[in-house]
């Protein structure tokens, strides 16, 4: 949710930013804007729109200076348009501020500044945090630093925040609380951003900001931390490991359709080191310090959202079946308001690719206080989530820029997978030529995940015959359920056909009604325990005359002789399904999003990690 990125040092900070937006564009992207300091001014360019607006209305401006804070956003307070784009300034002129997160209390503190006499432009929670920012520094005589300190301390809500001054092109102070902001550290030169994309091609030394940190970044001291309650601490300095090619296109047209090509090497970076074919065994180096503790749970509980949560239920079918511990599975944004009871030996699992979601992040921190274990499974290394939990596992599926997550998931539920075999086989509930057969067919998913990716044109065409329809349905049952799910969210989040996933047998008790010749159904029907009941839902929809495209083990001809298409993926165990019933899904939607034109990596309303509530 919005993308900050700034920049000081000897080179010119415009173009630096601006290339650091266009990475974090996937963040937020309905208006941005960048401040510059040129040694006069504190120039100031903000457009309504993508990235490439604001670089077009640039041309015309006068952009130099060596340092300068950009920021992409997605709007929470006031529509997107140029007024309410970041940067704000202050009052005086003299301070540029870039936001991101929801100052909560924002509208009581704006009350107060307008009765002693401050006037604001826009409708922003930031432009009222920069009001108050100055109004510290003017009254009280102080430093920028301890101006940003003392204003900290009166908002609530959430905020990363970056601050420049017209006076002092030598400095720059950053702040974080609940939203994530990286510093890079170069020659001479310093980055801060939401995320470390833009800074990978500058400096691969970065410090993560932990919550309640201000960090004052300075060309002729370096960089100083210290807490709103003005400790100072020690700057801990980490080597990034992500490589400046996965974040580029590599020739496909989108990153999404580029991400879901990249399933079989992700699934595999995944399960590498952790599933060994020759000694039978799994092991998740993650979670060793705790694993008697999640072997011997007596609830597990899972919390994530959208996409990591369809991961969740998916999980929940693994587990039971082959770890036999009960599971919950919560979406992290009730679980937080409501009072769940943790008791003594539960262990919370939280999903989440960006490990940046702020309900996720809320909900862990509960489950926290209240004693349980946490186990993270997330995607981005060294994001706030995976800082938090007590133990975890990457899913190592490398940066997923598509606003829609495709390989993220594949490789939750690889993650999941694995915990539930390990766990299974440590407690004996799964007899071992069992686990022996699920070992050996998980190694060989990567090859069948190739093989789905191999009917990419027929998806196209079929693609084609649906793109036009309003509503559509997802349909599967038991570990595809969520598969259904997860189908469904793909196509409404990208091609905004209205989507629905069901299991099912559920169907008969309500969305039945809205069958009629227009309504494609999408079922997956492999050769599993449920394959004869699905089929039976699929003769209920044909009877009344909905078009059934039905994902179908290599071979089959029963459903093959009653649906309208059929996509076959290949065989493999039960639990090991969702793996590739998932991928035909996700070129069904990228496909019929692209043919109504949509813009599938950045679809509207949407933004990629949810830091706010
Ligand atoms: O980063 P997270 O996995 O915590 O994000 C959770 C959801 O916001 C995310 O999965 C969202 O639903 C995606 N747009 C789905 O494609």
């Amino acid at each position: 949710m919005c993308g900050i990125v700034a920049y000081i040092g000897e080179q010119e900070a415009f173009p630096i930013v601006l290339k650091g937006l266009k990475r974090l564009e996937y963040r937020g992207y309905d208006s941005s804007g960048i401040a510059v300091n040129n040694n006069l001014n504190l120039n100031l360019l903000k457009k309504q729109g993508k990235v490439a607006e604001l670089e077009k209305y640039a041309e015309e401006f006068d952009t130099s200076g060596t340092v300068g804070i950009g920021h992409t956003r997605w709007a929470t307070h006031g529509a997107p348009n140029d007024v309410n784009a970041h940067p704000h300034l202050s009052g005086n002129g003299k301070f540029a501020l870039v936001h991101n997160g929801i100052i909560e209390n924002y509208a009581i503190l704006k009350k107060e500044l307008i009765s002693r006499g401050h006037e604001f432009k826009s409708e922003t929670d930031t432009e009222v945090l920069m009001h108050l920012i100055e109004e510290i520094i003017e009254k009280q005589n102080v430093s920028l630093l301890e101006g940003v300190r003392q204003a900290l301390n009166e908002v609530h809500g959430a905020y990363a925040i970056v601050i420049i001054s017209k006076e002092n092109n030598q400095e720059l102070i950053a702040a974080r609380k609940s939203s994530p902001l990286v510093v890079g550290i170069g020659k001479d030169e310093f980055f801060v951003a939401s995320d470390a994309t833009p800074i990978v091609e500058y400096t691969k030394n970065v410090v993560y900001l932990e919550d309640g940190e201000i960090a004052c970044i300075s060309l002729d001291s370096g960089l100083k931390i210290k807490t709103i309650s003005n400790v100072e601490k020690t700057p801990y300095i980490q080597e990034l490991e992500l490589q400046l090619e996965a974040l580029e296109k590599g020739g496909y047209e989108h990153f999404m359709l580029k991400e879901i090509f990249e399933q079989p090497r992700s699934i595999m970076d995944c399960m590498r080191g952790r599933l060994n074919l020759k000694n039978s065994s799994v092991a998740l180096g993650g979670i060793k310090d705790y694993e008697e503790k999640i072997v011997n749970a007596k609830r597990l509980i899972i919390v994530a959202c959208g996409t990591s949560w369809h991961a969740g239920i998916v999980g929940e079918y693994l587990l039971e079946e082959l770890a036999r511990i009960p599971v919950e599975v919560e979406y992290a944004s009730e679980f937080r308001y409501r009072n769940p009871i943790i008791n003594e030996g539960d262990v919370v699992i939280c999903i989440s690719q960006s490990g940046e979601t702020a309900d996720t992040l809320a909900a862990i921190s509960l489950a926290k206080e209240r004693g349980a274990t946490i186990l993270g499974i997330c995607n981005v290394v060294g994001s706030s989530i995976s800082r938090l939990t007590d133990c975890g596992s990457y899913t190592h599926a490398g940066p997923e820029i598509g606003v829609a997550s495709t390989k993220a998931f594949t490789a939750q539920v690889t993650v999941l997978t694995l915990l539930a075999l390990m766990i299974g086989k440590k407690k004996g509930t799964i007899p071992s030529n069992r686990f022996n057969r699920i070992l050996f067919e998980l190694n060989s998913i990567p090859e069948k995940v190739e093989e789905v990716l191999k009917s990419d044109k027929q998806i196209n065409f079929i693609s084609d015959i649906y793109k036009d329809a309003s509503n559509a349905l997802y349909l599967g049952r038991g570990i595809n359920f969520p598969v259904a799910l997860e189908g469904a969210l793909k196509l409404k989040e990208i091609s905004y056909i209205h989507a629905e996933g069901y299991p099912a047998a559920e169907m008969k008790h309500g969305p039945i009604a809205l069958i009629d010749e227009e309504m494609p159904i999408f079922v997956i029907a492999t050769k599993d325990a449920s394959y004869e009941k699905v089929v039976s839902n699929i003769q209920e929809v044909k009877a009344r005359k909905g078009k059934v495209i039905a994902i179908v083990t290599k071979g089959d001809t029963e459903v093959k002789a009653i649906a309208d298409h059929v996509i076959e993926i290949p065989h493999t165990d039960d639990v090991l399904v969702p793996l590739i019933a998932t991928i035909p899904m996700q070129l069904l939607s990228y496909h019929i999003a692209v043919m109504r034109g949509c813009n599938v990596d950045q679809p509207r309303n949407l933004a990629k990690s949810v830091t706010v509530e």
